[in-house]
């Protein structure tokens, strides 16, 4: 038997605070794939991403699907152990004082940042914290870390459930080339061990060669998903930002340039 859809949405209508963010969304994602989300400030990514992990619900509608490993109901502590979440929201939620030891095995609880007092917890995450490579860090406060050092220790959180499926909301926003690079190389090797990869990202060229379907949105739509070749396009890529540029490939990555040759003529 087909295992069932990661996310099957189908006539979904989401609101978020006092704006209707979504009107009858459909998206389907299977289970082992590995997607991209693009789209511009405000076109509903991080709202996608939320009622995915249940902080949103769509509207009750008789012709609403909204699944996850083909259920409708979910409690939260369930679902977590299926799906980790590293998105700015969580990392502006911790408090300032918080150890990393702490942030990391909070994961288990699904909370935020109680002291952890169980042995074989934290064994686990301190064993996950040298695999991100700051274990040094286990009794730094939450203040006293970089952006990068934040984000791996979030990434920590939402492995320690050893979860299916990773969604990352902008995991590389404020991080210098070499921390998103090195970030990027964990969640490649998170994917070659067969994990599914929701990426929501504003920076093409990090994008790792493993992601091979992208989604487009703006304003709510969905305008474009496919195969990242044929999304990945000046005509796609320009529409949805709307704006003129180019793209280059180069070894399974893709960059976007502005197009300015009108600019540069006069
Ligand atoms: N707390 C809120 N209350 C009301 N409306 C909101 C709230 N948060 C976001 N919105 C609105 O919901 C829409 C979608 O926002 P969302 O955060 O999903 O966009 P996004 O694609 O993640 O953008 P960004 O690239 O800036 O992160 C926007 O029109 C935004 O103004
Ligand atoms: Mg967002």
């Amino acid at each position: 038997m087909r295992p069932p859809p990661l996310i099957e949405i189908l006539n979904a209508t989401i609101w978020r605070g006092g704006t209707r963010v979504f009107d009858n969304l459909e998206l389907k994602i299977d289970q082992g794939e590995h997607i991209a989300i693009l789209g511009p400030n405000g076109s509903g990514k991080t709202t996608l991403l939320m009622a995915i992990n249940r902080e949103l619900y769509p509207v009750a509608k008789q012709n609403t699907v909204f699944r996850i490993l083909g259920r409708d109901r979910w409690n939260v502590w369930d679902l977590r152990q299926h799906i980790g979440i590293v998105s700015h929201d969580l990392q502006a939620r911790y408090t300032a004082t918080t150890t990393a030891l702490d942030v990391v095995a909070s994961g288990f609880r699904s909370s935020i940042g109680t002291h952890c007092e169980n042995p074989s917890e934290r064994d686990r995450a301190l064993t996950i914290m040298a695999e991100l490579g700051i274990d040094a860090l286990r009794d730094t406060a939450f203040a006293r870390m970089s952006t990068g050092q934040q984000r791996r220790c979030l990434l920590g959180r939402s492995l320690v459930h050893e979860p299916d499926t990773l969604i990352l909301d902008e995991p590389t926003a404020g991080l210098d080339p070499a921390a998103s690079f090195e970030f990027l190389a964990r969640i490649r090797r998170l994917a070659a061990e067969g994990r599914s990869l929701v990426l929501v990202t504003h920076h093409i060229n990090e994008i790792p060669p493993e992601i091979d379907r992208v989604v487009l949105l703006r304003g709510g739509e969905v305008t474009g998903d496919g195969d990242k070749r044929e999304m990945l396009t000046p005509d796609r890529l320009g529409e949805a930002f709307g704006t003129s540029l180019r793209v280059h490939e180069l070894d399974g990555y893709f960059a976007a340039v502005p197009d300015d040759r009108e600019l540069r003529k006069t």
